[in-house]
């Protein structure tokens, strides 16, 4: 009899730890990628979706790498995930899982009132990068979504990996565009003065 009632009280226990471990906690209240990087079954990465709603870092204009760029002139707007950009403002370094979102937007100069100067239009595609060091040997990967992909492989190293490692000045992040952060990496002595 008294080991019964135990039982059920063990039981009883532990319906409430469970209770309150899922309402301290609900998957529906945490930002999606509170869970990291999503795979599908293939090991693509999945297309973040709400990543308009992570922490805007800067936009490029017409930024170039070579001396003839021949597309014309876009938007490059940069995010990084809220977790990622918290840890990052603490430590000055990426912590695993860290992401970030590349979206490419075309630059128009005529439209309404403007006069001058530039402003933002159609999306031109989606990139992503990814900081997870048990999935990939160089611990950083690398992703082009297009307009809708629902999922992407990890581009060759030598597409982006390489460039992203020689000239980042964080952490294969360019962390010199990003006017926001690099103060925060001069620091705490993780920022790398990089041509
Ligand atoms: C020749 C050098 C170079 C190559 C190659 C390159 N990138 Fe980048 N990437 C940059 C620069 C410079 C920035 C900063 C852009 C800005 O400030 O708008 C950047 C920024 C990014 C970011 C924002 C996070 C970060 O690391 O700072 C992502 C995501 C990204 N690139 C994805 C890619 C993908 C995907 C590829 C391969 C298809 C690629 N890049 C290839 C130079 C490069």
């Amino acid at each position: 009899m008294r080991k019964v009632r135990v039982l059920i009280l063990a039981i009883a226990a532990g319906g409430l730890l469970t209770q309150q471990a899922s309402h301290s906690a609900p998957a529906a209240e945490q930002p999606e990628n509170a869970r990291g990087p999503q795979y599908d079954v293939q090991g693509r990465l999945v297309r973040p979706q709400n990543y308009r709603e992570w922490i805007y870092l800067s936009s490029g204009l017409g930024m170039a790498y070579s001396p003839n760029p021949s597309a014309p002139p876009a938007f490059t707007n940069v995010f990084v995930e809220p977790g990622a950009y918290r840890a990052f403002t603490a430590t000055g370094r990426w912590p695993d899982k860290t992401m970030f979102v590349l979206e490419e937007r075309a630059a128009a100069s005529k439209g309404s009132i403007n006069k001058g100067g530039h402003f933002q239009t159609d999306l031109r595609g989606i990139a992503a990068a990814v900081k997870d060091e048990n999935h990939f040997p160089e611990k950083w990967a690398y992703f082009n979504f297009g307009l809708r992909a629902e999922s992407a492989p990890a581009n060759p190293k030598e597409a982006c990996w390489q460039c992203h490692n020689q000239h980042g000045a964080v952490d294969n992040t360019f962390v010199q565009f990003y006017p926001t952060l690099k103060p925060i990496a001069m620091k705490f002595g993780t920022y790398k003065p990089r041509e």
